[in-house]
């Protein structure tokens, strides 16, 4: 058996969550494989809406394993309260959630320092969602983390009290004096809380189950384009978002990677600073933001909002090996007379198809324009209901991309997919 990978091709927020959430009565195991609380992935159902930060989206269906993988960062706190809110509608997460001891913990002191280094670099901020991310995985790459299976030993507050004097160090160089005891204290009482739960040697069982034909969904967080070695760098976050984190975040052999499913928005957005070259500035930008309710799950942020750039989109299907895409938020493009897809960039003067080593922001897409449709598809159920003029987009996006669309989202809730093949 070979584990599928559901993953973003933009900059986060695609979808992820809602995919999962339907894709899950497919599979047997739902695993994360990277990032951490700087996810925010929402699903919708039955009237609830219900937003995961480290939790896999398959959570709420009864029987299902779900995973969180040696690859992911863990706030203890955050765990906790999604924990809570889990269980509240039902979850059963002392039975369906497993949570590999190698999994990294984000100390109080990371997010102190994500704050430290993202007020010293001002207007240079990345825009980060000062979860503690980029420290804990500077700490993993340094040797200095603790990994969550070091709660139930002996030493740990002395492991702890040891990595946290070297945050103490940086906090004086950075002349940071801003401290949280009382995070401190509600991270320690989070730690006592998680030790009721399933720590697991994750990549055996990963591997075992794979043996024993049960089927593994591994979902990603954020996207592509936010890759730590392929997204707009320095603004990305500190994991490998692509296919390849599959194999370090969970512990298998790049032989058992079977589909991999890219999940893409109808149009773009991105939240946080950096590059964007289909930004729209104007009052189409702020129309896919209201009628998209383009607000971060995580923090609140307006998401910036733009036309689909194709030649990103590209570049992300090939670094992750994109056997299959899901188009996302298509309703949210009904009512513009025609929509663009960004097939080229000018720089210098010059035209180019592919994405450059520095993505800038005087970078001039070229377009293509399409007839768009003016009506409501949020209750379309199958292929055939949907409005010529979109149907062709997708035939369009298919053409461009060599990749077949799989699933067609027409709405948040669990209920509003199309399974176009
Ligand atoms: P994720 O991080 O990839 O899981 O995505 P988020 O949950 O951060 O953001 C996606 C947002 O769009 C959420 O509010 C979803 O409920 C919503 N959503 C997902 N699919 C659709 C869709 O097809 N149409 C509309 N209108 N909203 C959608
Ligand atoms: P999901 O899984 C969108 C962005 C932040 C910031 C940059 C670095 O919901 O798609 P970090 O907190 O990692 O230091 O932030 O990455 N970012 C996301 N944007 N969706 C996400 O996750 C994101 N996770 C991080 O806004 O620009
Ligand atoms: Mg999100």
């Amino acid at each position: 058996m070979k584990i599928d990978v559901l993953l973003g091709l933009q900059w986060g927020d695609e979808g992820k969550g809602k995919i999962v959430d339907v894709l899950t009565p497919k599979y047997d195991i739902i695993a994360r494989f990277q990032g951490g609380p700087n996810a925010g992935h929402t699903l919708e159902f039955n009237n609830i809406k219900h937003v995961l930060h480290t939790i896999p989206s398959g959570i709420f269906h009864e029987d299902k394993i779900n995973i969180i993988g040696n690859g992911v960062v863990i706030d203890p706190v955050i765990l906790k309260k999604e924990i809570l809110a889990a269980e509240k509608i039902g979850a059963k997460l002392k039975k369906n959630l497993y949570i590999s001891k190698k999994a990294q913990l984000i100390m109080p002191t990371h997010r102190l320092l994500d704050k430290a280094y993202e007020e010293f670099k001002g207007e240079k901020k990345i825009g980060s969602t000062l979860k503690g991310i980029g420290p804990a995985y500077t700490d993993k790459t340094a040797r200095l983390a603790l990994r969550i299976g070091d709660i139930f030993a002996d030493n740990f507050i002395e492991k702890y009290n040891c990595t946290k004097s070297h945050h103490e160090k940086i906090f004086v160089g950075y002349n940071f004096t801003e401290t949280n005891t009382d995070y401190e204290k509600e991270w320690f009482e989070a730690i006592e809380f998680l030790k009721d739960f399933r720590f697991i040697d994750s990549e055996k069982y990963i591997n075992d189950s794979l043996f024993k034909k049960r089927s593994i969904l591994a979902e990603g967080a954020q996207g592509a384009l936010l890759d730590i070695d392929f997204g707009s760098y320095p603004f990305v976050t500190s994991s490998n978002t692509t296919t390849s984190g599959v194999c370090t975040g969970l512990g298998v052999s790049p032989h058992k990677v079977g589909h991999v499913l890219g999940i893409c928005k109808a149009y773009c957005t991105r939240v946080g600073s950096g590059p964007f070259p289909t930004e729209l500035h104007n009052e189409d930008g702020q129309t896919l933001r209201d009628n998209g309710h383009e607000y971060g799950s995580t923090t609140g942020r307006p998401r910036r909002c733009g036309w689909l750039d194709m030649v990103a989109l590209k570049y992300s299907i090939m670094l992750n090996g994109v056997t299959k895409l899901i188009i996302t938020k298509a309703d949210v493009l009904s009512g513009f007379e025609t929509i663009k897809v960004a097939v080229g960039y000018k720089v210098n003067g010059e035209v180019i198809d592919y994405v450059p080593y520095e993505l800038t922001d005087d970078i001039e897409p070229v377009y293509e324009e399409l007839p768009g449709w003016n009506v409501d598809i949020t209750n379309c159920k199958k292929p055939e209901d949907l409005p010529v003029e979109l149907r062709n987009y997708i035939k369009y996006l298919e053409v461009q991309t060599g990749v077949k669309v799989k699933y067609l989202s027409v709405g948040p809730d669990r209920t509003q997919t199309i399974k176009m093949r």
